[in-house]
């Protein structure tokens, strides 16, 4: 027996050296982790269970036949973060690059399986070179068994992709169906086609890290959510992540007990909003001053900064907050703006995560690009997503509300639960002064007369109360009591039912 266990002993030794001591100083040299240190990191101590470690590829074309490496380029398994199970696939760039084989995809795929049978979110670290190019369609057949499972799985558990090296090709498309993508700045890329073909096809040049790195896709495509400076910070943050959602959509998401009691006042809110309308204010200053010990983690901060997303808690249960930003744009919805909130507030809604709204828009964005770029269908989906929504929703106007944006941004017509407004809000179709020159278009020579017809329409719905008459404000708060007023609300609707009609699923503009 003392011989057998050495024996095991000894094999697993060989597979946690994956393609070897010089191939591990390389990925060092790169300054990125080996595929077992980032789960080392990302799970609680010592709490990884590993499988298929010495399952390896079938192929013998190539070269490849006894070529074999325990594993295969991907280590796989489950363990704890905070305690909850999570399921993990790191890719092994030392052996062969980390590129998908057939027995790296059936890996990846045992663990989704398992994932979706016990309810747990699925981490994928990603390191690779794409498909296993030895074994042509075996590989692509492989990959296609991975989306297949991230589109069912999708809504079901929370799927989080890091992307801490290569990813290229196709193989883009299993990070891109997840729920967040982490990237590393300087180490990761993900692109369709690399710098290469781009200069062949389209004559554009262009580096690997302008195309397709952390800080393109964090601030310009938005197809990252985060950029981080290393794999430390990246795999850190994911653990801070992980804390804000449910293991799955039948579950809630963690409570974290807090000291920042409920009912806290916060005086300087009173001021936030300046006195001219044109003047703006930073909306996260309110989001921090109301969220539990201003604990926010925000999400795309360099991406369509005229809508800020993320998580926080309230009295310890998280919430998405959605805001807009007077400070870029003026807070206007444009196309990517509309596509992120809607995004996020699709996630919040399949995973029971209650969404706070600070609503401060004066409209959606004019111009020629915005039409032609087609703002009505992707405006739309902001529209769609808030009212297909059934978790809580409440919503806070803090300034101006006008026009469709008002009807888009969780309001009492689309099911919002609890809608506020402080009283410097304005809820109207439009601006006093562009309202002013269509109704009074024949006294436009007259400055003195636009000026007070403009006064007199800022009397009139420039303020909280007409929306107030209606019902469609629950009620008029003031600025230093938002927290308190939100956290009861929430507590209220902790319990909340609804359901829409059942269907297969709905047609969102896409
Ligand atoms: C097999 C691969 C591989 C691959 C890398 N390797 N990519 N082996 N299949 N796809 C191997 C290398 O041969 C090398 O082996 C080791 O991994 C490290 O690779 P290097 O080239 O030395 O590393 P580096 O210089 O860092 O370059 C990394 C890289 C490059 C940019 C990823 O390896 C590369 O361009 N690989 C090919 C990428 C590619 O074209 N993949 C197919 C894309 S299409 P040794 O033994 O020397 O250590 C695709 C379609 C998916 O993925 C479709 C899904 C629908």
């Amino acid at each position: 027996m003392y011989d057998i266990i050495r024996q095991l002993d000894e094999k697993r030794a060989a597979a946690r050296l994956g393609g070897g001591e010089k191939r591990i100083a390389a990925q060092h040299a790169k300054g990125k982790l080996t595929a077992r240190e980032r789960i080392e990191l990302l799970l609680d101590p010592g709490s990884f269970e590993e499988w298929d470690m010495f399952k390896g590829h079938r192929c013998t074309d190539f070269g490849m036949a006894g070529q074999s490496v325990p594993g295969d380029g991907v280590v796989t398994g489950y363990g704890t973060v905070n305690g909850r199970v999570m399921f993990v696939f790191s890719q092994d760039f030392t052996v062969f690059g980390g590129s998908l084989s057939e027995a790296h995809a059936e890996k990846i795929c045992k663990i989704m399986d398992h994932a979706m049978k016990v309810g747990a979110p699925v981490i994928g670290l990603n390191d690779s070179g794409g498909a296993r190019i030895q074994e042509g369609v075996a590989s692509l057949g492989g990959y296609a068994d991975v989306f297949q499972r991230n589109v069912l799985a999708s809504g079901v558990i929370p799927q989080v992709s890091l992307i801490m090296g290569p990813c290229a090709g196709g193989a883009v498309y299993s990070p891109a169906m997840t729920d967040f993508i982490f990237m590393v700045k300087d180490s990761s890329y993900m692109f369709v086609t690399g710098p290469e073909v781009v200069r062949t096809v389209t004559h554009e040049e262009v580096t690997a890290e302008e195309l397709g790195g952390a800080v393109t896709h964090s601030s310009r495509s938005g197809v990252a959510d985060l950029a981080f400076e290393n794999d430390v910070e990246a795999l850190m943050m994911t653990r801070r992540l992980l804390g804000f959602l449910p293991s799955c959509n039948k579950a809630k998401p963690p409570t974290v007990p807090t000291e920042d009691t409920p009912d806290r006042i916060e005086m300087s809110l009173d001021t936030l909003v300046p006195e001219s309308p044109n003047k703006p204010y930073d909306i996260k200053e309110l989001i921090a001053k109301v969220v539990d010990e201003r604990d926010f983690f925000e999400l795309m901060p360099d991406h369509a900064r005229n809508i800020v997303i993320g998580f926080g808690r309230m009295d310890g249960e998280s919430v998405g907050f959605v805001a807009n930003q007077p400070l870029v744009l003026a807070g206007c919805l444009d196309i990517k703006s509309a596509i992120k909130a809607a995004r996020f507030v699709r996630f919040c809604d399949a995973f029971n995560i209650p969404i706070v709204t600070f609503v401060d828009v004066p409209g959606f964005m004019p111009g020629t690009a915005q039409e032609y770029g087609g703002i009505i269908k992707h405006g739309a989906k902001l529209l769609y997503a808030y009212a297909e929504c059934t978790v809580p929703k409440v919503t806070v106007i803090t300034r101006k509300a006008y026009g469709g944006a008002y009807d888009v941004m969780s309001s009492k017509h689309l099911r919002g639960d609890v809608n506020f407004a402080w009283p410097s809000a304005e809820i109207a179709v439009m601006g006093p002064k562009g309202a002013v020159e269509i109704i009074f278009r024949e006294e436009k020579s007259d400055p003195g007369r636009i000026a007070a017809r403009e006064k007199e329409y800022k009397e009139k719905f420039a303020n909280p109360f007409i929306a107030g008459h209606r019902g469609f404000i629950d009620d008029v708060i003031m600025p230093h009591e938002t927290r308190k007023r939100i956290c009861r609300s929430l507590a209220m609707l902790r319990h909340k039912q609804l359901e829409n009609p059942w269907r297969k699923h709905g047609n969102i503009p896409l």
